[in-house]
């Protein structure tokens, strides 16, 4: 794929075609939302994410409204992923301890009585540095042991923020695939209870509570919207890694609102693209992509989408695109300068991407056909991710402070098609 060009596309035909989707039914049943939000609630620590407005830059882009659901301070812990991971845990250890008709609390879990039942089990998982830290730090709140797997090029940052959790960090020779085939054959050999983001062949209860766990942004977002007078936003850009996340979102906008749910576009590194390359292959089953995938997007450089994610994409997401990494610096140094009068909002790479894809939609010339195909304008409110903070503040300084990654002479701003 052209590393260069901002911003490559393929719009998903499939897309709502079959009302309710049974894939969206299956992994985001809406008695789970409530009782992932009945959970979160109970965390120490835990309250509602900011949802932030931008409406400078939105007048400036020419649609009507940006919304920032912004994760970068979540349970101190950086990231939106604590939320996926914790009640993946927690719902790991309600089906073997809870009883019928009573879900454990969280004063129950780290009980002394339920420490002695569960501080045997070791948690494990692969990560690209966001999911781990969130496990960890769940495992250790209930005491028990945890090992997570990073692939070789996890910065030492990411690696050290894991460790200051209490897991024992193991780095795999290979890619962030490569890492989560090594946890899974070492959890077999030793015993260990997975608890990954990522699904495969016979492996999808547990990614589905985490997707599960991902909903009470979602529920926090619709709460905070309502509050500016707002049903919905008309359109969600959601970055992916191996999808989790995004159809967290496209499903669960699925399940509330069926066909008249928000425009859910996921935006993807070119060099990981692994669901735009299933969507551009247009025959429903996901594409794996491989290599290095080098990209500064940390969390977003998985090459195997999750099977149990894509179904839910296939199904729900209107469009996939692929950015190369110039297009995410542009994002976070837009957020950490705002407009006077728009908030400033810390994101770091992986975060940052669905801002810069959002300005060159609206921005470039070229991608015309897909703000009009998005049906992107004066009318839109649209909601960003901010899925994390500065999780690796030397990179942070060096796109922030240095300006690596500058966008490329022939891609800066060209009003023009404004005035057309
Ligand atoms: C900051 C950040 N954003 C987005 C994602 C994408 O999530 P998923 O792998 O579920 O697609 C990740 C994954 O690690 C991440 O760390």
């Amino acid at each position: 794929m052209s590393q260069n060009q901002p911003i490559q596309w393929v719009l998903n035909p499939k897309a709502l075609t079959t009302v309710p989707s049974a894939s969206a039914e299956q992994v985001l049943p809406v008695p789970s939302f409530r009782m992932a939000r009945k959970f979160h609630r109970q965390l120490p620590g835990y309250r509602m994410s900011p949802l932030k407005a931008l409406p400078n830059l939105a007048a400036m882009l020419g649609v009507g409204g940006i919304w920032v659901k912004d994760e970068s301070q979540r349970m101190s812990l950086n990231s939106f992923k604590i939320m996926g991971g914790s009640f993946a845990l927690y719902r790991f250890l309600n089906e073997k301890f809870g009883t019928p008709g009573h879900d454990l609390t969280y004063t129950e879990l780290i009980s002394p009585e339920m420490h002695t039942q569960i501080s045997h089990i070791t948690f494990t998982s692969a990560t690209d540095g966001n999911h781990g830290r969130g496990l960890a730090w769940a495992a250790q709140q209930l005491g028990c042991p945890c090992v997570i797997y990073v692939h070789k090029d996890t910065s030492q940052a990411r690696i050290d923020a894991i460790a200051k959790s209490g897991a024992e960090v193991r780095v795999v020779q290979g890619n962030y695939d490569a890492a989560v085939r090594q946890c899974s054959q070492d959890a077999a050999a030793n015993g260990w209870q997975v608890i990954s983001d990522t699904s495969w062949d016979g492996y999808e209860e547990v990614p589905a509570w985490v997707m599960q766990g991902y909903s009470t942004i979602y529920q926090e977002a619709q709460e905070q919207l309502s509050a500016q007078g707002m049903t919905k936003p008309t359109h969600v850009f959601v970055q992916a890694g191996v999808g989790a996340l995004a159809a967290s979102t496209a499903g669960f906008y699925h399940q509330i609102f069926g066909a008249e749910q928000p425009i859910c576009v996921v935006v993807e590194p070119s060099e990981a693209a692994c669901l735009y390359e299933s969507a551009k292959a247009g025959d429903g089953a996901p594409r794996t992509v491989h290599g290095d995938l080098d990209t500064i997007m940390a969390g977003l450089a998985c090459g195997e989408p999750s099977p149990l994610a894509w179904r839910v994409l296939w199904d729900c997401a209107n469009a996939f695109v692929a950015c190369p990494d110039y297009v995410a610096a542009k994002g976070m140094r837009v957020y950490a300068v705002p407009l006077d009068g728009d908030p400033l909002v810390i994101s770091g790479e992986s975060g940052a991407v669905t801002l810069g894809a959002l300005m060159f939609i609206m921005e470039y010339p070229d991608a015309r056909a897909l703000r009009d195909a998005l049906g992107l304008g004066p009318d839109s409110q649209v909601l960003l991710i901010n899925t994390e903070g500065n999780t690796d503040p030397e990179y942070f300084r060096r796109v922030a402070w240095e300006g690596v990654l500058p966008v490329p002479h022939e891609y800066h701003w060209l009003p023009t098609w404004r005035t057309e």
